[in-house]
C-alpha cells in the first residue's frame, strides 16, 4: 500500500467533532526565553489563532479553550490584569477575522467575575459572531469544573425548593441541560499542552468518554502540526463506551 499522506490520514478517519484544549505552558515558554510571563501569554494568543484555522480546515466543529481558570484568579494581581487586559485586546483584534472565517464565539464560566470591560467585549463579540456556522470556538473563563457544577447544583436546588422540580426528575440529560455547556456536544477529544498530565479541574462531567491526549509542546509553540499529531492519535483509538472491542467492530 503507498504511504499515506498527512493529510490522507487525517481525512480518511474519524475526526472529533468536539475539541476541549488546555493551553498550558505559557510561563514556562516565556521563562526558557528569559522573559515576563506576560510575554507567554500573548503568544499564547497567536497559538490560539493558528490552531483554531487549523482546527476547522480538518473539520472540528466545536472548539473549547480552558483560557483563565476559577484557580487563576489566586495568580498574582499583577498577572491576572495582564491576563484580563490581554483578552480584552485580543477580542478587539480578532474579531473581524473570526466574522471573515465563520467563526462562533462562545463562553462559559462565572462570567460576572470579568472585569465589566472584559464582559462588555465578550458580549460584543459573541453577539456580532453570532451567525458564524464554520466552527464554535468555547472560551472557558473565570471556569472551573466543580464552580460550574455547583451554580447547577444551587439552580436545581432552587427550582425543587420552589416544588417545581422532584426530585426523581433530575436526570443526566437534566444535569447536562443545566451546565454552562448545555449547548454543546461532550468533548470527543481533550488535548492538554505543557507537559503536566491533569485535568486541573475542566469540564470533569463532559469528559466521562473524552480521549485524553498530553503533548509536551509549551502551548506558544502549539499549531497544525501539533493539533494534526494529537488527531491522529484520536484516530488510532478505539472508543468503546464500556462495550468489547467485539461489539464495537460489529458496530462500525
Ligand atoms: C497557561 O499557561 C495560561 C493560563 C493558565 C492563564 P501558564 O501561565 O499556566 O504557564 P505555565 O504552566 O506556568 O508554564
Ligand atoms: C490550567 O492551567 C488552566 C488554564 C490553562 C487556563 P494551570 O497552569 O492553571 O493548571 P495547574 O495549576 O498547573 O494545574
Ligand atoms: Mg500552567
Amino acid at each position: 500500500m503507498a504511504t499515506q499522506t498527512q493529510d490522507e490520514v487525517l481525512s480518511a478517519s474519524h475526526i472529533p467533532s468536539h475539541v476541549a484544549i488546555i493551553m498550558d505552558g505559557n510561563g514556562r515558554w516565556a521563562k526558557q526565553r528569559g522573559l515576563p510571563r506576560t510575554e507567554g501569554h500573548i503568544r499564547g494568543q497567536d497559538a490560539l489563532r493558528t490552531t483554531l484555522r487549523a482546527a476547522a480546515r480538518r473539520g472540528i466543529k466545536y472548539l473549547t479553550v480552558y483560557t483563565f481558570s476559577t484557580e487563576n484568579w489566586s495568580r498574582p494581581q499583577e498577572e491576572v490584569d495582564a491576563l484580563m487586559s490581554i483578552l480584552v485586546s485580543a477580542i478587539h483584534a480578532e474579531t473581524p477575522q473570526l466574522i471573515a472565517e465563520g467563526v462562533r464565539m462562545r463562553a462559559i464560566g462565572d462570567l460576572s467575575r470579568l472585569p465589566q470591560q472584559a464582559q462588555d467585549s465578550l458580549a460584543e463579540s459573541i453577539e456580532l459572531t453570532k451567525d458564524g456556522a464554520q466552527i464554535t470556538l468555547i472560551l472557558a473563563l473565570s471556569y472551573s469544573s466543580r464552580d460550574e457544577i455547583r451554580r447547577a447544583s444551587q439552580r436545581l436546588a432552587a427550582e425543587a425548593a420552589a416544588d417545581r422540580l422532584r426530585p426523581e426528575e433530575i436526570t443526566e440529560e437534566l444535569i447536562s441541560s443545566y451546565l454552562d455547556t448545555a449547548e454543546y456536544p461532550d468533548p470527543d477529544l481533550v488535548i492538554r499542552t505543557g507537559g503536566e498530565e491533569r485535568i486541573s479541574n475542566y469540564l470533569l462531567w463532559q469528559s466521562a468518554y473524552s480521549e485524553l491526549y498530553f503533548s509536551e509542546t509549551y502551548w506558544p509553540d502549539f499549531g497544525q502540526e501539533a493539533l494534526d499529531e494529537a488527531l491522529a492519535a484520536y484516530a488510532s483509538r478505539e472508543r468503546r463506551f464500556g462495550k468489547t472491542s467485539e461489539q464495537i467492530q460489529l458496530e462500525d
